[in-house]
């Protein structure tokens, strides 16, 4: 049985609201009209020879072809997004999906086929390479509701800007048209990621028990990539450093990503504590057991508590500074003090998106 979504009419109306305006207001798209007679810009082969320590020519290769094939499959997660809002009724999030995010989303793989060509891939071959792609089984691995697909969406958007990001800083010296073009794109998928990240609140807004697949979704994420090119998506461990990713930074955004959603740290606390309990972790000293007693000891506040501690990891803590002000907690406690010092540390280490990246 799929897991429960009913909305209330009122979010509903909010989401519906929301695609309309982002339907008539969608942005300029990448076009790649002129692409073709613009090939010889988009020759990054003086790359070679001057990348950065710890990458080689086949891993410039790899980086590019991961980003290439990926944006490819479009059509297949297309579908996958598409049945599952269908499924739930979601008229908002067809609607986003067929008008918005689709047509969008068809043009992000073009620069990059030019840019394989300038390193010696024949343009039938890389054709070929895409089509073979696309026709293979997406696996989603994300839940069904639109809240999953949504928070899905979110974070996948958010590590795939920053891909995009870190492959144009890279091209850059060797080719500024290159920079250009996947900026733009980079810069869409920035877009994908607020809107995203907009109609996941509003469902959680609408019905706060919507956190639990929130978490769901966050613990079971992986990069597309991982099921339509798996042996390129299991070297980006291998490539992320070398690309002078910045781990902390992105960490922060994802937590800020994430507290947006859920719009309180009640809730973030409530999530942070799920998590523990389904990984089976320990959070510093405490048993997840022991922790689900103190904070219902604690009342309300005891979640908003794990919720501050998640923020304050992640440098964030003025926004439950903020927060705080109507809230009626005592944060001069040992127990409050204990309970933070611990989590902090504990999401230091338990994160673990370095291995969510691959
Ligand atoms: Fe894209
Ligand atoms: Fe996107």
């Amino acid at each position: 049985m799929p897991p429960a979504f009913t909305l209330p009419p009122e979010t509903s109306r909010k989401l519906d609201a929301l695609v309309d305006q982002i339907e008539a207001k969608p942005g300029e798209f990448f076009d790649p009209a002129d692409l073709p007679e613009r090939q010889s810009e988009f020759d990054v082969k003086s790359l070679v020879g001057s990348l950065p320590p710890g990458l080689g020519e086949d891993d410039l290769v790899g980086i590019l072809k991961l980003a290439f094939l990926t944006e490819c499959a479009t059509e297949s997660y297309a579908r996958a997004i598409g049945s599952r809002a269908e499924a739930a009724d979601a008229t908002w999030l067809s609607r986003f999906n067929a008008h918005v995010w689709t047509p969008d989303e068809l043009t992000h793989h073009t620069p990059y086929k030019y840019i394989l060509m300038s390193l010696g891939f024949a343009e039938a071959e890389l054709d070929r390479e895409v089509r073979e792609t696309r026709e293979k089984d997406y696996e989603h691995s994300g839940g069904e509701t639109p809240v999953h697909i949504t928070t899905f969406g979110m974070v996948q958007e958010y590590l795939t800007d920053r891909w995009h990001g870190l492959i144009a800083q890279l091209l850059r010296p060797a080719s500024p048209a290159a920079y250009q073009a996947i900026t733009l794109i980079k810069r869409r998928e920035t877009l994908h990621t607020i809107w995203y990240r907009d109609m996941a609140a509003l469902q959680v807004e609408g019905n706060p028990r919507f956190v639990d697949y929130v978490s769901e979704e966050l613990m079971r994420f992986r990069m597309p990539g991982s099921s339509v090119v798996p042996e390129l998506q299991a070297r980006t461990q291998a490539w992320l450093e070398p690309l002078g990713t910045n781990f902390e930074h992105m960490i922060k955004d994802i937590l800020r990503l994430v507290y947006e959603t859920l719009g309180n740290t009640r809730l973030a606390g409530q999530m942070v504590l799920g998590f523990a309990a389904a990984k089976g972790y320990a959070i510093g000293p405490f048993t997840v057991r022991q922790l689900n007693a103190a904070i219902a000891r604690l009342g309300g506040p005891g979640y908003g508590l794990l919720g501050e501690a998640m923020l304050e990891k992640a440098g964030l803590s003025y926004i439950f500074e903020t927060e705080r002000s109507g809230v009626a907690t005592n944060p001069g406690t040992a127990v409050y003090l204990r309970l933070r010092g611990a989590l902090r540390s504990w999401i230091g280490d338990q994160l673990a998106l370095r291995t969510e990246l691959g």
